[in-house]
């Protein structure tokens, strides 16, 4: 049998009580197809910052690096919000993902014929949406120097970032889209701002350069603006999506209510080399955070992410969806996803439904 370590970073508010939830799924699918996974807990982002003073300490890098894969939950909170920069948990967990080399965050948008109603959308045009947002994530105005705050020649304070794209850090991202979309429907839409911004224009030249390395592969490209209205208009026109660090963290936020929720929402960070890193899109819900309320399927299906894309364990992973299915095919459903005539559940009874569908899987 195999056995793999993985590092849990369950972070703030919400991320505890999915992290848990998910361990527990990823254990028993995991131990179903012989693949043995022993975890160890660090600390990040706000709960790191109460205890130790940084946002993301060395010794949770390290054993990060040194693990198979990461399964992180959420982080901040208003408590941190003011912090100075270097001391923001958002910090933490911007510098783990450029730390880890992880620049392609694969984000998956499905709509569960489940969880139609779940959308504020009508049924016809959700209805079958399938979409991977491809989103790249150690790159881009998140990253660009110079940054900060100054002051103008008016003597006036300012705010100021920059968005920067080099030539290998567009190319990677768009080979991985490329075979991403080859595998899937074979249609690829890079989505740019290239009518107004440098970097976008450089983005779109060279994505138009690498299609050719792709020729099964069909390429079209959208201003992120037409995007995001097109996205809600006519989703089903996408399949996968390539797009830039800051566009890919709204667009993936807007896809997800089009499968209903944003719990509902997982993600997987990979790189050339080293373990991935897993998590839901959704921060930690401050406002729902300790009452038992989140939905875990996003951090469930991101640990099934992490068995597929981290381990390889793809029989493993497939028994986590099939369980997420059928449980709600059974009709359990978390708050932002309850709809009437379905059982309104809390977190840790959603995670022991999908447990109990995993126990009866042959
Ligand atoms: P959020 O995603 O935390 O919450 C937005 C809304 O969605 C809230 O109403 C929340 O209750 C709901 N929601 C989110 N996840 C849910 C779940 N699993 N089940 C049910 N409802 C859910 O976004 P926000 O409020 O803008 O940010 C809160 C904090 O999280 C901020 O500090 C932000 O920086 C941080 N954040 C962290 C991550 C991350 O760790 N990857 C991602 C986004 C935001
Ligand atoms: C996400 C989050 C993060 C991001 C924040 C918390 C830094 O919104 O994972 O989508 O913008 O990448
Ligand atoms: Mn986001």
């Amino acid at each position: 049998s195999r056995s793999y370590n993985i590092t849990l970073l369950p972070g703030d508010g919400i991320g505890p009580e999915v992290v848990s939830v998910a361990k527990d799924v990823l254990s028993v699918a995991g131990a179903k197809e012989g693949v043995e996974l022993r975890f160890r807990e660090m600390l990040m982002g706000g709960a790191a910052l109460d205890a130790v003073g940084v946002p993301l300490p060395d010794e949770t890098l390290a054993a990060a690096r040194a693990s198979d894969a990461i399964l992180l939950g959420a982080i901040g909170g208003y408590k941190w919000d003011s912090n100075e920069k270097h001391l923001k948990p958002e910090t933490g967990l911007l510098n783990i993902r450029a730390g880890l080399g992880v620049f392609a965050n694969l984000r998956p948008a499905t709509v569960l014929p489940q969880l139609v109603d779940a959308s504020t959308l009508k049924k016809e045009v959700v209805e079958g949406v399938d979409i991977m947002v491809v989103r790249e994530l150690t790159g881009g105005i998140y990253f660009g120097q110079p940054r900060g705050f100054g002051t103008n020649d008016k003597g006036e304070e300012i705010g100021f970032n920059t968005e920067i794209y080099s030539v290998s850090e567009i190319d990677r991202i768009a080979r991985v889209a490329f075979e991403v979309a080859r595998k899937r429907g074979g249609k690829l839409c890079s989505v740019d701002k290239a009518n107004v911004l440098e970097a976008s224009m450089l983005w779109r030249k060279r994505v138009t350069a690498i299609a050719s390395e792709f020729p099964d592969v069909e390429l079209s490209h959208m201003y992120v603006d037409n995007a995001s209205m097109q996205l809600v208009w006519n989703p089903k026109q996408f399949d996968t999506i390539v797009t830039n660090n800051s566009y890919g963290d709204m667009l993936s936020d807007e896809a997800s209510m089009i499968t209903g929720s944003i719990g509902m929402l997982p993600s997987a960070s990979v790189g050339e080399s080293g373990p991935g890193l897993f998590e839901p899109i959704h921060g930690s819900a401050p406002d729902i955070a300790g009452q038992d309320k989140a939905n875990p399927l996003a951090t469930i299906l991101s640990a099934a992410m992490l068995l597929k894309y981290g381990l390889g364990a793809e029989n493993a992973a497939k028994r986590i969806e099939t369980a997420v299915t059928e449980t709600l095919d059974s009709g359990f459903r978390t708050g932002d996803i309850y709809s009437p005539g379905t059982t309104l559940v809390g977190c840790k009874r959603m995670g022991e439904e999908v447990l109990k569908a995993l126990d009866s899987q042959k």
